[in-house]
């Protein structure tokens, strides 16, 4: 959680998708079982993300792909996979945010800093199971070469996505590292991400927002948030809801109006989650605090996510040999 907390609040300046992708690769060098390796945009481009590229098009900054895999388990042991949202600062792009808050924007990361808390506890604890984090990061900012309203990219899926708004940044980048999580044959996938405001409205900020396909991983996930004090509930993510995302012009468009916004983000996710079992956890109203003296990133939810990769360990199984320091 400390890890979490002090990367989110970095300032945008400082933590960059680079400065990421640089923490990421020091966890490597301190544990065997740990290989991180980063994906540039060149590399992005060739396998086809240009819905998570289009998102840091307007900016300077370049975006990255990070891949940590920890192997802890058995050779042939299904991975279960973390997926982390990491926009290293949200201005909203063309579809521009109002001043006011703006600068909470920086945590809008917090979904990567989990990911990565989680897999610094993982290391230290050495779990006998085989996972792989996948970051993916990218600062959205408005430029002459942003995307714009209207524009239409094709995901590594080869659905196309009508942009509508540019705002609705972190499922465009989330899609694309979905997609590349079947690489991995994965037991489970859970991405976690500062997705919605209107998370914020649905659940205030106690607790974070949980959509499925899979009503197993769904319950066992809620039941590691209660057991670790880091309580999250379930919204539904019903086939009714997907026509909010009808295009005339692509596949599948980014936004799906004011109803229900945090359900057609996740209806978003859905189509590129087909082929596994799958979580999402919008933590848009619990990865910070707002508030005066208190203003600062929670931490939250490597709890839930750390206590999720424990029921993953099989009864019985040996501790094994830990990475850098005993806590
Ligand atoms: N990062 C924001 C979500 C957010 C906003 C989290 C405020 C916490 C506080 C996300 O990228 C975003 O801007 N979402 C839009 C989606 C909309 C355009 C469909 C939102 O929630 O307004
Ligand atoms: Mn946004
Ligand atoms: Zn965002």
């Amino acid at each position: 959680m400390t890890t979490a907390r002090e990367l989110g609040n970095l300032p945008g300046n400082i933590c960059t998708p680079t400065y990421l992708s640089e923490i990421a690769i020091a966890l490597d060098a301190e544990c065997d079982k740990l290989t991180t390796t980063v994906l540039e945009e060149d590399e992005m481009a060739e396998l086809g993300m240009f819905s998570l590229l289009s998102v840091g098009e307007g900016s300077i900054q370049p975006s990255k792909l990070i891949v940590m895999e920890y192997k802890g388990g058995e050779e042939g042991d299904k991975p279960h996979v973390l997926v982390g949202k990491g926009i290293t600062f949200d201005t909203g792009g063309i579809s521009l945010k109002p001043g006011a808050k703006m600068d909470e924007m920086k945590f809008d990361m917090c979904g990567a800093a989990s990911v990565i808390g989680a897999m610094e506890s993982l290391t230290e604890m050495a779990l006998p199971i085989n996972v792989v984090a996948i970051v993916a990061s990218a600062e959205n900012m408005p430029s002459s070469k942003a995307t714009k309203p209207g524009d239409i990219v094709t995901t590594m899926s080869g659905q196309t996505v009508e942009i509508l708004n540019t705002d609705a940044e972190g499922r465009l980048v989330l899609c694309d590292a979905l997609t590349y999580a079947e690489r991995f044959e994965p037991a489970t996938v859970v991405d976690v991400a500062t997705l919605t405001g209107a998370c914020i409205v649905a659940l205030g900020h106690h607790t974070a927002g949980l959509l499925s396909n899979n009503d197993e991983l769904a319950d066992s996930l809620l039941a590691a948030g209660d057991f670790a004090a880091d309580r999250a509930w379930r919204l539904p993510i019903g086939e009714e809801y997907q026509e909010q995302l009808d295009s005339n012009f692509a596949d599948i468009a980014n936004i799906g109006g004011p109803a229900a916004g945090t359900i057609t983000a996740a209806c978003f996710l859905a189509r590129f989650t087909e082929k596994f079992a799958w979580a999402h956890l919008d933590i848009a109203g619990v990865a910070w605090n707002s508030n005066g003296k208190a203003k600062g990133s929670t931490g939250r939810c490597v709890p839930l996510l750390c206590q999720h990769l424990l029921n993953q360990v099989d009864e019985g199984e040996e501790e094994q040999e830990g990475c850098g320091h005993d806590h």
